[in-house]
């Protein structure tokens, strides 16, 4: 093996070219999934405070929006919805409503903009009165009535149009449960993104804002979702959603768990994604607004870091004005 002062690491480091050719990690649109929230009340663009360069939007603003993303080249959105207070209950019912907003929302998309893929969270949290993921009785968060619940959830999303479905709740088998009535009613073609290894995480604070559920919420959700110190049990996670039936994982939040990432690709070597959350996109947003960082070179950055873990694919608001950087500078 040659080394220093035969071998100098630095000579391939010499100019822009040589930096490109031999770049190990590319970023590409392809690689975006565009994350957006729509919401049924107000007017076509409301900003969310906590989630700077972030809107809620309307259903017509979602569908420019769609446009926009189709139009750059990026492959998918994923919508989340923000719903009035009064359609929140107790049961959740709106979930499961064909004429709610995110079916129309679904229906809207796929008419105007037919080349982008639609992805739709199957969960319950943004229509429960309480906030959480799964229906309750006292205290408890019941698992096998919610996923009954999702899977009906999961037909009617599908019914609507959604080519993918993700649920994001963490309920023990709720995977098997959605592709069975997936299948059952004819939506075998319909894909399941699986939130499989998803954390108990405090960067979840600004979505919770934007779909409206952070003054509700009670408690925390720390018997559903992950404890942060795991990795052993993200791998059975995964490899049980995997038995079940998903066709892709997911790992959220991206940049604390990129060690997540990295292990599951490695050990399943199936898609796997990432979710940048909304903490995460704030809190680089914050600091590029008030001078601190270069919004777009450490936004860039990050990226690039879950692509070099080993996603497949990356959930984030940024996608729109990624794709338009990555346009320009290439
Ligand atoms: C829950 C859900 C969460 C997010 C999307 N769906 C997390 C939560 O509130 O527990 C978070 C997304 C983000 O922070 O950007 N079904």
């Amino acid at each position: 093996m040659s080394v220093f002062p035969q071998m100098r690491l630095r000579r391939l480091r010499q100019s822009d070219w040589m930096r490109r050719m031999v770049a190990e990690t590319r970023l590409d649109v392809s690689d975006l999934v565009l994350t957006a929230i729509v919401s049924d009340a107000g007017p076509d663009r409301v900003d969310v405070p906590s989630l700077p360069g972030v809107q809620r939007l309307s259903v017509k603003a979602l569908v420019e929006q769609a446009k926009k993303a189709a139009d750059l080249g990026i492959p998918a959105l994923a919508i989340f919805p923000n719903i009035s207070p009064d359609d929140k209950s107790e049961d959740a019912a709106e979930a499961a409503n064909p004429k709610g907003l995110v079916p129309e929302a679904v229906r809207a998309i796929k008419k105007a903009v037919p080349n982008i893929g639609v992805i739709v969270d199957v969960a319950l949290d943004p229509y429960t009165s309480h906030g959480h993921d799964g229906l309750m009785e006292g205290e408890t968060i019941l698992n096998d009535p919610t996923v009954e619940m999702l899977a009906k959830v999961g037909v009617m999303l599908a019914e609507a149009g959604a080519d993918i479905v993700a649920p994001s709740d963490m309920m023990d088998g709720r995977i098997g449960a959605v592709r069975d009535a997936l299948d059952d009613n004819g939506h075998s073609d319909v894909a399941i993104l699986s939130y499989a290894a998803k954390f108990a995480s405090g960067f979840y604070g600004p979505y919770r804002d934007a779909i409206g559920t952070s003054a509700a919420l009670k408690g925390d959700k720390r018997t559903y979702q992950m404890n942060p110190a795991n990795l052993d049990v993200a791998l059975r996670e995964v490899e049980l959603d995997l038995a079940e039936g998903a066709d892709m994982v997911m790992v959220k939040p991206g940049m604390p768990y990129l060690d997540v990432i990295s292990a599951i690709k490695s050990e399943f070597g199936r898609p796997t994604f990432a979710f940048q959350v909304s903490g995460e996109y704030a809190m680089m947003k914050a600091a590029g607004q008030n001078g601190w960082l270069d919004f777009d070179r450490i936004y860039l950055e990050s990226l690039m870091s879950f692509k070099r873990a080993g996603c497949d694919g990356i959930l984030t608001y940024g996608a729109i004005d990624l794709a338009k950087n990555l346009k320009t500078n290439n």
